[in-house]
């Protein structure tokens, strides 16, 4: 017997996803609002390229990063470059600030951008490897009332997306003078407790205290909460920076809830750090609808002048996953359709083409089943999308010049002049909007 031959299938890689058209409206709608809302507060798109010189990140989001340690996709071009697939926005577009010299333009410079981003992550529920960001920057500013308006532009996304039930966390984690500080308070406080620390948090005291708040294990959780906190640890300025934060939050009335454990896992954060986390999550901290905070060293790291800077990223998955839960209502993308061209063989399918153009022009929205041949079946297509009027084009009518208007309602037809069609279709829809 012939062996079978087993045909190659392929999927989409781990971790990656189609957007199927039944979803493209959740991702129209985000979009719209977060281009209306950063218009409104004055941000101006930029988009940059999906993958950068691999250092940019590794130096901008630094080297013990877990985004950088063990999530970039790194690869070398066969000129021998290293470029890596962007894990995030902020470090390409403080790349693109200085590359363009944008810091002779008016400050603050406010940005936002929409786009694709790479983290090789083990795939789970809101965690995906190819995921996709909204994000907003405001380089150039220092004032807290910057920090406010990046998280008032972002809280107003989401309540006019219609996602509610999250809370927005905040905490300051101060600057190059006050941070060490505590890095050592901290350290010595840990120091006592190591060996009940589990093996994961052993690793985090020596490489980076700060991510020992991250931990999940109860016993690590306990020690968390006779830990020393940093807000009783900052300097005057970051002190009072912080204080101006959370006074522009309550001018607002913006829901924010202090979180003292909050570090956030980039390195190039200081000062203010925020995640929206939502109230009914089990892990909130571990499915945050997007985060942010102050990254005042950035732009110097990567060769600039020392430049404040704040801006927050927003992930589309987790985003739409809530809105689907919370069954947002989404206003509809598509124009109903007005009218539909129904035709019998191949001269009145030629004429039909044409007419579709002519209906364009006119802004008039008009659907078709061209590839069907019976009547009858294209008339159940023309109801089941809701057109008002069919046109109706036989192989008798598509000689003799003349076409058959039917009203979808009624089922009342009459035959017209077919050089007369567009006007009859406008002359009924005005009286429609009498
Ligand atoms: P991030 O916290 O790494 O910050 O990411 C922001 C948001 O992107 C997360 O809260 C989450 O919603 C989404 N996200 C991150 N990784 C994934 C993933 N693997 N799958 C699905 N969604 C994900 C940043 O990226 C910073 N650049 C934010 C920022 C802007 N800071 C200052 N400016």
């Amino acid at each position: 017997m012939a062996s079978k031959k087993k045909i190659q299938t392929y999927q989409a890689p781990k971790g990656t996803y189609d957007i199927l058209p039944p979803d493209q409206k959740y991702w129209e709608r985000i979009n719209k609002i977060v281009r209306e809302l950063a218009v409104f507060y004055g941000f101006d798109r930029i988009d940059t390229p999906i993958f950068e010189e691999a250092p940019l990140f590794s130096r901008g989001l630094g080297l013990t990063s877990e985004v950088v340690e063990k999530q970039m996709y790194v690869f070398r071009t066969r000129g021998g470059d290293e470029l890596a697939l962007r894990p995030e926005g902020t470090a390409s577009i403080a790349r693109a600030y200085l590359e363009h010299g944008m810091s002779v333009l008016p400050q603050p410079l406010k940005l936002y951008y929409s786009g694709p981003m790479f983290r090789h992550e083990s795939p789970q529920k809101g965690r995906f490897r190819q995921f996709h960001q909204w994000g907003l920057e405001a380089i150039g500013e220092g004032d807290a009332v910057a920090d406010a308006q990046v998280i008032q532009a972002a809280f107003h996304v989401f309540k006019e997306l219609g996602i509610s039930g999250f809370n927005i966390q905040v905490n300051s984690i101060g600057c190059k003078k006050c941070r060490p500080h505590f890095r050592d308070v901290l350290k010595s406080h840990y120091r006592s407790l190591l060996k009940r620390l589990c093996s994961d948090c052993k690793r985090r005291f020596k490489e980076n205290p700060f991510r020992l708040f991250d931990c999940k294990n109860e016993p690590c959780v306990a020690l968390r909460q006779s830990a020393p906190q940093i807000i009783e640890y900052l300097c005057e300025e970051c002190h009072n920076h912080f204080k101006q934060i959370l006074e522009f939050l309550d001018e607002t009335n913006l829901p924010y809830i202090l979180n003292p454990y909050l570090f956030r896992g980039l390195d190039y954060y200081s000062q203010t750090v925020f995640e929206f986390w939502l109230e009914n999550e089990p892990n909130p901290g571990n499915f945050a609808l997007g985060g942010g905070g102050r990254y005042n060293y950035l732009i110097e790291i990567l060769g600039g002048k020392p430049t404040p800077a704040v801006g927050g990223a927003f992930g589309f998955e987790r985003m739409i996953e809530i809105m689907k839960a919370q069954k947002v209502k989404i206003p509809e993308v598509r124009p109903k359709i007005k009218v539909f061209l129904a035709q019998l063989g191949i001269l009145a399918k030629r004429r039909c083409l044409k007419l579709m153009e002519d209906f364009r022009r006119t802004g008039i929205t008009v659907a078709e089943s061209f590839g069907r041949d019976s009547i009858k079946a294209q008339l159940r297509v023309a109801d089941r999308l809701g057109a008002e009027w069919v046109l109706i084009l036989g192989q008798k009518e598509a000689l003799d010049g003349s076409i058959i208007l039917r009203e979808m309602s009624s089922g009342a037809q009459e035959i017209i002049p077919q050089e007369k069609a567009i006007e009859a279709i406008k002359k009924r829809l005005a009286a429609k909007q009498k």
